[in-house]
């Protein structure tokens, strides 16, 4: 009966979904993309042009390739997800034999070979259904007749200078050189002449960090997917697992709702492993009367989540770690609460961290306020969204950004105090929406409070008899 019903879906799928751009699973619509790249020619500065490129392909050793990732800026305003791309985009519309146009992608066309190996490729069809008029294979950027020495300013980003030459004689490091050879690059002539490398940070910066409803709809599926990693933990965790294979439950839970990658990789951090800020070895195998850390945020659609629970291994708080966690908690709700419109960024550190330092001096682990640095070295907020730090200048709040606030705790083994106090590494994070009606925590469904996640705990999980045999 099941699998009747999955071949008449499948048939179903088949037929709807006639188009390459719809065979592509895909988070924002075309339409986004398109008027993303018409606000940032809005901004542009008249007779200008900006020319960007996608990220390249990174090479992990010999044969193997990371997974691809396009670059977050190139995605924003394209859409486009395939290696080898550059994007034009013209303040006015320009004119030629064939007509008007005011912006050209290169792309790879089609190619069944290489297809064969490595997957589907939209090719330039593709890309038109994507919504551009004015698509070329990536082979005619060569020889492609721009005269970049009319325009008054052309706008580009910094060259990373770490692009693979591949064989191909297209490939992005060519499509790179093209470029620099249309404009005649050289370090000298960036400071004489018409190139501009920080005008497209300053306008990306102030498109991206404001989402738009399309962009906020993507963010609450991949936090929604997040939270139910933490709960799954929550309820699974037990004294005898492994900070691995916590790692992989939150993982595997990601994936069986679609996210195809974590934003970044994932920290579970026990003990005075949870005193590392952005640990990422996850190799201890024994968690025994520890607290875990587990900041772990699932990438959908390229969107990413970014949350941080820390939970205790056996299920109940002690006395020291409750007595942290508290105050984390109650640094938390302050920074939250002043994630007002037109309050700054700064002001949320300082409402959580004014609570931290009360906190620890009360107990007896700081003599001077100063000293709350050194067990709180880090900032309380971020932009998330394409980029797990997501682009954002940073000042004043305004609505529809989205933001994390993680004030954190962190006391390793040696500290000057209390040695009953080291090993104990606590961070709450979670994720916020500015809005006119004040801030919308977006992940309020995973409890923070140390009551109810005890209380989580201590329910039964699908994992609780899920059995491997001993590796041999
Ligand atoms: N997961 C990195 C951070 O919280 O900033
Ligand atoms: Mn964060
Ligand atoms: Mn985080």
């Amino acid at each position: 009966m099941k699998k009747k019903l999955g071949s008449i879906l499948l048939i179903l799928i088949g037929c709807v979904g006639g188009s390459t751009y719809s065979q592509q699973q895909h988070g924002l619509t075309p339409t986004f993309h398109q008027e993303r790249r018409d606000e940032l020619r809005y901004l542009m500065p008249p007779h200008s042009v900006a020319v960007l490129f996608g990220a390249p392909i990174r090479n992990r050793s010999n044969s193997v390739d990371y997974i691809y990732h396009q670059s977050p800026n190139f995605y924003y305003l394209t859409g486009w997800r395939e290696p080898h791309a550059v994007l034009i985009l013209f303040s006015e519309n320009q004119i030629d034999e064939i007509g008007n146009f005011d912006e050209i992608l290169f792309v790879r066309p089609k190619d069944p070979y290489h297809e064969m190996w490595e997957g589907k490729r939209l090719g330039i069809q593709g890309a038109k259904e994507m919504g551009f008029d004015r698509v070329m294979a990536k082979e005619n950027f060569k020889n492609y007749q721009i005269d970049f020495e009319t325009f008054e300013q052309i706008l580009f980003f910094n060259f990373q200078n770490d692009i693979i030459n591949t064989d191909d004689v297209s490939d992005l490091f060519d499509l790179v050189q093209n470029f620099q050879s249309k404009i005649n690059y050289s370090e000298k002539a960036l400071k004489s002449n018409n190139f501009n490398q920080d005008l497209l940070r300053q306008y990306l910066t102030q498109l991206r960090e404001i989402k738009t409803p399309e962009e906020i709809e993507l963010l609450k599926k991949a936090i929604f997917i997040s939270v139910q990693g933490q709960l799954e933990v929550m309820k699974a965790i037990n004294e005898s697992m492994t900070e691995r294979e916590i790692q992989g439950i939150h993982e595997f839970v990601h994936k069986k709702y679609g996210a195809n990658d974590v934003g970044y990789p994932s920290i579970v951090g026990s003990g005075n492993n949870a005193c590392i800020l952005h640990y990422r070895a996850n190799n201890k195998t024994d968690i025994k009367g520890e607290l875990v850390l587990m900041d772990v945020g699932a990438e959908f659609q390229y969107y990413t989540g970014d949350i941080t629970r820390t939970v205790p291994a056996s299920g109940k708080f002690n006395d020291q770690q409750k007595a942290i966690y508290q105050i984390v908690f109650e640094a938390q709700k302050a920074g939250i609460n002043a994630a007002r419109l037109g309050n700054s960024f700064r002001s949320i550190y300082r409402a959580s961290s004014q609570i931290i330092q009360e906190g620890l001096l009360n107990l007896g682990i700081i003599r001077k306020p100063e000293e709350y640095r050194k067990y709180f070295p880090h900032g309380v907020t971020h932009h998330i969204g394409l980029d797990v730090h997501d682009w954002g200048e940073y000042q004043d709040l305004k609505e529809n950004m989205v933001i994390t606030i993680e004030p954190g705790i962190y006391i390793p083994e040696g500290s000057d105090c209390d040695p009953k106090w080291w090993d104990i590494g606590i961070r709450i994070e979670d994720d916020i929406l500015i809005s006119t009606d004040g801030p919308i925590n977006l992940s309020v469904d995973l409890p923070r409070h140390w009551k109810d996640i005890e209380d989580i705990m201590a329910l039964p999980s699908a994992l609780d008899d899920f059995k491997l045999p001993p590796i041999k």
